[in-house]
């Protein structure tokens, strides 16, 4: 252990930053979306992991909207489903069968409800349906999260924060999600030198980790409004030193883009105080962990928000930011609309079908202008509804052609 120790505090060469070049842009990202003007027919296998809890729900009312969408958009669905996390334990003893992963590997890309539940809470760590997301994620390769949040004039009044901080809300937090301090090593137990015990983890990026996620960064915020934030602790850190300087070589390569850069405890306070000067925020796992949280509680609604994750290659993963409600589960009262948008995400971020999103985008917008409300987002003059009853909602925008009023 004292070696182990050692090694953490040995002083480590400076890196020479003028020596180090740029990692090679991938030949191929998964940002099928910069390509444009799709025509024809165009079909795609989804796996969908439905999960447990409310997870089954909001996944059967995203299935159908996808469904609509696509016959409307000229694309064909081909769904497999499949079982993760607490289902998956139930019906084969493991949280991420090795079908489950194959046909997800082997998919265009996948939607995933939620996992978990009282019910497998006290099983073992591998046996956790937790064990089989973070198996799945890992399978995958998807090392960028991209997480929005954004404040609808329709649910203004569901944000904590005062209605003129909170209102046109529109920002994305880009988060590494498979490096730095919650995968680097060494880590783990110990003593010191007094024979007290202690516990230590390793913040460590390389180059090339932090050049693929800058890269994220900068797409998103191209194709938002070009405003792009690097949130580091580059004062302090080494890790985050690195990191500061590699994406702001990154930032030649992206010359329509605004970059910035902000200390995350500054971050931290800025999405409190004055949230709308941020566009698109890109930052290590840890920072992205925590800040994606607090930008979600911008929003107020958990049952909206929704993300996607990514890798270099393979199919992406989209999902709600929720779990598996087990309070509500199958009493018809989820929320499904961080499910439908994460759908959206899936078509824009995962196959590049940039008006199938839009629509979706456009029919949950109007489905609330129409003043439809689930539980979780409900206030008096609105119509409460539940689950199934806000995808029919939903379901009659898709139809009917609507003009975009907001980017989500
Ligand atoms: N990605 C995932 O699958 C994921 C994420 C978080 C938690 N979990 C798991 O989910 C289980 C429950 O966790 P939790 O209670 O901490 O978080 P949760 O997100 O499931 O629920 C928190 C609260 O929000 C409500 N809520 C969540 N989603 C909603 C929706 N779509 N519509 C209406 N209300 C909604 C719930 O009723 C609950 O009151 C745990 O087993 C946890 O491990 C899974």
């Amino acid at each position: 252990m004292a070696a182990m120790l050692a090694n953490l505090v040995r002083p480590i060469r400076t890196p020479d930053f003028t020596r180090n070049k740029l990692s090679p842009t991938p030949s191929r990202t998964n940002f099928r979306c910069l390509a444009s003007g799709k025509s024809g027919e165009r079909s795609y296998t989804l796996t969908l992991l439905p999960g447990d809890g409310i997870g089954p729900e909001v996944v059967a009312v995203a299935k159908e909207v996808l469904s609509l969408t696509g016959s409307l958009e000229g694309i064909k669905f081909h769904f497999i489903e499949m079982p993760v996390g607490g289902s998956a334990l139930d019906a084969v003893g493991v949280p991420l069968p090795d079908e489950t992963l194959n046909t997800a590997k082997n998919s265009d890309a996948v939607l995933l409800g939620a996992i978990g539940g009282y019910k497998w809470d006290k099983n073992e760590k591998h046996l956790k349906p937790e064990t089989g997301l973070l198996q799945l994620r890992d399978g995958l390769g998807v090392y960028a999260n991209i997480r929005p949040a954004v404040v609808l004039p329709q649910l203004v009044d569901a944000s904590t924060l005062k209605k003129e901080v909170a209102e046109r809300v529109n920002l994305v937090i880009v988060r590494e999600l498979t490096g730095g301090i919650y995968f680097g090593k060494p880590r783990g137990f110990g003593t010191n030198d007094n024979n007290e015990d202690i516990g230590f983890n390793t913040e460590k990026y390389s180059a090339s980790e932090i050049d693929r996620i800058g890269r994220v960064g900068f797409e998103v915020a191209r194709k938002r409004n070009g405003k792009l934030c690097s949130v580091d602790k580059a004062n302090v850190l080494e890790a985050s030193m690195l990191w500061r300087q590699r994406i702001t070589m990154l930032a030649s390569e992206y010359p329509d883009v605004e970059l910035s850069h902000m200390y995350v405890d500054n971050a931290a306070m800025q999405l409190i105080r004055d949230p709308k000067q941020f566009d698109t925020i890109v930052t290590n796992n840890i920072f992205g962990d925590i800040l994606s949280d607090e930008a979600s509680m911008l929003t107020g609604s958990i049952g909206m928000l929704p993300s996607a994750s990514i890798g270099e290659s393979g199919p992406g993963l989209f999902e709600p930011i929720h779990g598996s409600a087990p309070d509500i589960a199958g009493q018809d009262k989820a929320n499904p609309l961080a499910t439908v948008l994460s759908a959206a995400m899936l078509l824009k971020y995962g196959l590049g079908e940039e008006s199938a999103a839009k629509r979706i985008e456009t029919a949950v917008i109007e489905t609330l202008n129409r003043g439809f409300r689930t539980g979780d987002i409900f206030s008096s003059g609105t119509t409460l509804v539940g689950c199934k009853r806000m995808g029919e909602e939903v379901l009659k925008c898709v139809d009917s052609l609507m003009p975009a009023s907001v980017t989500i």
